[in-house]
């Protein structure tokens, strides 16, 4: 039980609940505030000018507001908002279809941005740069190529993954930022904005007590207030009370850090398999059978900042922290069977 509601990914079913929980201006997006402060400025001097906002890309996990952030842009600039995503970019002619049927000022939205197939991308490093599209007409010999202008759009590119960005498709969005986890006291806000907005009443010690179980990430706050609701109206309440909350989140089995499967599993791993660690990256994504990037810029990220991992020159270890989280008892290090070569 605890799993579905913990995992960062979006549900099936949640969507609805998600568009309507979604911030439209930049001044309701709680949280974050260097990159809304910064945002804010760009987008300024951007409408200021009458121009389109430079590119914007933004990564981190899952369920932090990337998405969020690309409607906001629309919104703040009254643009007309096109979405995809690189997976469902197949061909070149996909993209050329969508880049031809912008206007000026249009935000385009990709998606996961580090799914496009080369051949795509490619056709987005000229139209990114010089707003132009480069077309390749017919077949064989008598292929030719022609060069069509674009009107200057913004591209707004979405990423969990950023070490599988190119370089130069990096290198060509001016707007960078890294989304990250937020801290209870956001959380706390998001929960008691989307109550007021699902007309869901709610006491404040149960919107932090939410909100610290939320794993940092808005949208797992989000569906813990609903599951939530549901407990206390099982408890014939209309108000979510903080013994209620207590309750219904006990009842899913949430960890009181609002860990996940695979986060208890990494940590899990590194103390049964590798004493407590040190273990290398590789060898621990083996063991856990996790694709290595995954658990790098999706799962390390919260446990380091809990501090329940460590990141050392030689692998990652758990803390003391974790061994108390999990209910065991820290061993000695076990000793090491061939001399350590590379110990300082
Ligand atoms: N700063 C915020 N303030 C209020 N609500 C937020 C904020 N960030 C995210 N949310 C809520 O969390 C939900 C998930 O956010 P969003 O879909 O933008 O995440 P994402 O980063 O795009 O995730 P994914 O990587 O899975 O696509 C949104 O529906 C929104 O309701
Ligand atoms: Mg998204």
């Amino acid at each position: 039980m605890s799993d579905e509601v913990l995992t960062t990914e979006r549900q099936a079913g949640e969507r609805p609940f998600e568009e309507t929980l979604r911030p439209r201006r930049l001044d309701e997006f709680v949280g974050q505030r260097r990159l809304t402060a910064n945002l804010a400025v760009f987008i300024q001097a951007a409408r200021h000018r009458g121009e389109a906002l430079d590119h914007a890309l933004f990564f981190g996990p899952p369920g932090l507001g990337k998405t969020t952030l690309a409607h906001i842009i629309a919104n703040e600039m009254d643009a007309r908002f096109h979405l995809t995503s690189g997976p469902v970019l197949e061909r070149a002619g996909d993209l050329a279809a969508l880049l031809t049927n912008l206007q000026a000022g249009d935000v385009l939205f990709i998606d996961e941005i580090h799914r496009l197939p080369p051949a795509v991308e490619e056709i987005l490093y000229p139209a990114m740069e010089d707003f132009e599209l480069d077309l390749v007409i017919g077949q064989g010999p008598a292929a030719r190529s022609v060069r069509l202008s674009l009107p200057r759009f913004t591209l707004v590119g979405a990423t969990t993954r950023t070490s599988l960005l190119t370089a130069p498709l990096r290198d060509r969005f001016g707007i960078v930022h890294r989304l990250e986890f937020y801290p209870g006291d956001d959380l706390a806000v998001i929960v008691g904005r989307s109550a007021q907005i699902l007309g869901i009443a709610i006491d404040a010690t149960a919107a932090t007590e939410i909100a610290r179980r939320s794993r940092g990430t808005p949208r797992i706050a989000n569906r813990l207030l609903r599951r939530v609701r549901d407990f206390a109206h099982h408890l014939g309440s209309e108000s979510v009370s903080l013994e209620a909350a207590r309750w219904g989140l006990e009842q899913m089995e949430v960890d009181a850090f609002g860990l996940d499967n695979l986060d208890r599993q990494l940590l899990a791993t590194i103390i049964d398999v590798y004493g407590g660690g040190p273990v290398g990256l590789k060898a621990l994504a083996s063991s856990i059978g996790e694709d290595r990037g995954t658990l790098e810029e999706i799962h390390e990220p919260y446990l380091l900042q809990i501090g329940m991992l460590q990141r050392t020159p030689r692998g990652r270890t758990v803390t003391a922290r974790a061994y108390q989280h999990l209910g065991l008892e820290p061993r000695a290090p076990a000793p090491a069977l061939f001399p350590e070569t590379d110990a300082p």
